[in-house]
Parts: C-alpha cells; structure tokens; sequence
C-alpha cells in the first residue's frame, strides 16, 4: 500500500467539485487516509513549492494557490503515486486525456484543478507537511 499527497485546488474549490473529485479516487480504490480544508498562507505555499522557487511561474502559482481555500488529502492504495497522477491527467489540463480530472474540471496549467506528489519520495515529505501521524488513518 502506497500513500501520496493529493490538494484540491482554489479553482476547483470555487467550482464547487470537491465531492466529484473525491469521487474520482474513491471510484478508483484510492482511500481518504487524511482530510482537511484549509487556507494557505504566502509562507505555506512558497515552502510547499519550494522546488520551484526559480522557475518563472513561481510567483503566480504562489498566488493562485492562496488565492481561496484548497482541500489537502492523504490517498491511500495499490500504486497510489502514479494511480493519483493518472487520474489528475497531464499538467497543463490542454493535454489531458479526456476522463481525467484535470481534462474535465480545470481550465489551465495555473488554474489546473488539483496537484499530486510526483514520487513515492516527494508523497513522504509532502504529507509530513501537511498532516501529524494522528491525522492519518
Ligand atoms: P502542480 O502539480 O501543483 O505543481 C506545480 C504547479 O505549477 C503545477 O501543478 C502547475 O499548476 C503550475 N505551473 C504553471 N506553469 C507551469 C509550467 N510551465 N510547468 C509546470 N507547472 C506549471
């Protein structure tokens, strides 16, 4: 069993989709481990994104992402990492496969819906951000 860090972001938020995202990993045998909505602050969201920190968008993102409330998950199954990423779709949601969650509810690569940690690596550090081992389940 794998964990990863799935965040459902302001657009999708705004859009009223949580429920049919959430859906989109219960549907797929990915389990809620942890839960919780929250608002970002600039501090949170520049050190959650740290690793882009020199890439162009940075600041947009950083932007967008305490722009509105985003819902933070703990996905919990067989393969979780790259089940959540085949889910969320590509990145910019313009090439996306249809069906997936990014393909159906975002709009573009700022405002893309959701975001899932990219290794099983990157999954640990990114719940310990978010999450205490208590809230996990
Ligand atoms: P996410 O998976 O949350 O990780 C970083 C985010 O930066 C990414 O989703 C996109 O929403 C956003 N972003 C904006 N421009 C780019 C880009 N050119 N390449 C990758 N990510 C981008």
């Amino acid at each position: 069993m794998e964990q990863t860090l799935s965040i459902i972001k302001p657009d999708a938020v705004k859009k009223n989709v949580i429920g049919k995202i959430i859906d989109r990993f219960e549907s797929n045998n990915l389990k809620i481990a942890a839960m919780k909505k929250i608002e970002l602050s600039k501090k949170d969201a520049e050190s959650f994104y740290a690793v882009h920190a020199e890439r162009p968008f940075f600041n947009a993102l950083v932007e967008f992402m305490t722009s509105g409330a985003v819902v933070v998950m703990v996905l919990e199954g067989e393969n979780a990492v790259l089940k959540n990423r085949e889910l969320m779709g590509a990145t910019n949601p313009k090439e996306a496969e249809k069906g997936t969650i990014r393909a159906d509810f975002a709009k573009d690569i700022d405002a893309n819906a959701v975001h899932g940690s990219d290794s099983l690596e990157n999954a640990k550090i990114e719940i310990d951000f978010f999450f205490a081992n208590r809230e996990i389940s």
